[in-house]
């Protein structure tokens, strides 16, 4: 019984710690190479989607994952790539007809090198980074990939998930309207979660943001008259 209570209480702590109640930036009070990568995120990849703060929030929800369901990862290999996954979005370094994974992984280096990085963790940085997206086809070969992955894809879904979406509309050619988001938001809603890689704390907090974010969209769809979406 009171082995039983022990897990119980385990289980419990590390999904409360895991539920992004951490107050901690991981760009505050951070040195070298960190400090350096943090200051050209801020400087150059300004988005309300997936620029600077989707970058931290990325790295924070990785690294729960990570503990939660005991994936081994170089966390200086995780912040740089999940700092760093979305820059090939954003000029000078996205390129017409190259998914933004594919520029990120090709242009990394040229942040991290010059901030002091350890070089020899590159190609492990570019393999996370180039495995992040959840419509791509790169399965992911690390543990560093597998958890940037879902991190990336959870955050497409839950209150942060809409919030990130719908502060596009009028913004990225993709979001000419609420409805339009709606749309992407329920598809995720939907489907997300079949994305996934991880383990049983990955799949679990797909269930609770999906759920969440199928209860705002069935309520969205009834207060507004169906126009935004049917439940
Ligand atoms: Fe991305
Ligand atoms: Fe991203």
């Amino acid at each position: 019984m009171k082995k039983i209570i022990l897990v119980f209480v385990s289980v419990f702590s590390l999904s409360l710690s895991a539920r992004g109640d951490k107050t901690a930036d991981p760009c505050s009070e951070v040195s070298s190479w960190r400090l350096e990568v943090c200051r050209f995120a801020e400087a150059n990849l300004k988005h309300s989607a997936w620029g600077f703060e989707h970058g931290k929030q990325d790295y924070l929800l990785a690294k729960d994952l990570a503990e939660a369901d005991r994936h081994s990862v170089d966390d200086e290999v995780l912040f740089a790539a999940a700092l760093l996954h979305d820059m090939g979005a954003f000029s000078p370094y996205e390129q017409e007809g190259v998914d933004h994974a594919v520029r990120s992984a090709q242009v990394v280096a040229s942040v991290l090198e010059p901030a002091g990085f350890p070089m020899d963790k590159l190609e492990r940085v570019q393999k996370a980074i180039l495995a992040h997206n959840y419509y791509g086809n790169v399965v992911p070969e690390t543990n560093e990939a597998l958890v940037l992955h879902d991190a990336d894809a959870l955050n497409f879904l839950g209150a942060l998930g809409a919030a990130r979406l719908l502060s596009v509309v009028g913004v990225e050619a993709f979001a000419p309207n609420v409805k339009s988001v709606v749309d992407y938001l329920r598809t995720f809603e939907q489907t997300m979660e079949t994305r996934l890689y991880g383990g049983v704390y990955s799949k679990a907090e797909g269930a609770r943001r999906a759920q969440w974010l199928r209860q705002f969209l069935d309520t969205l769809g009834k207060e507004s008259y169906a126009i935004l979406g049917a439940d």
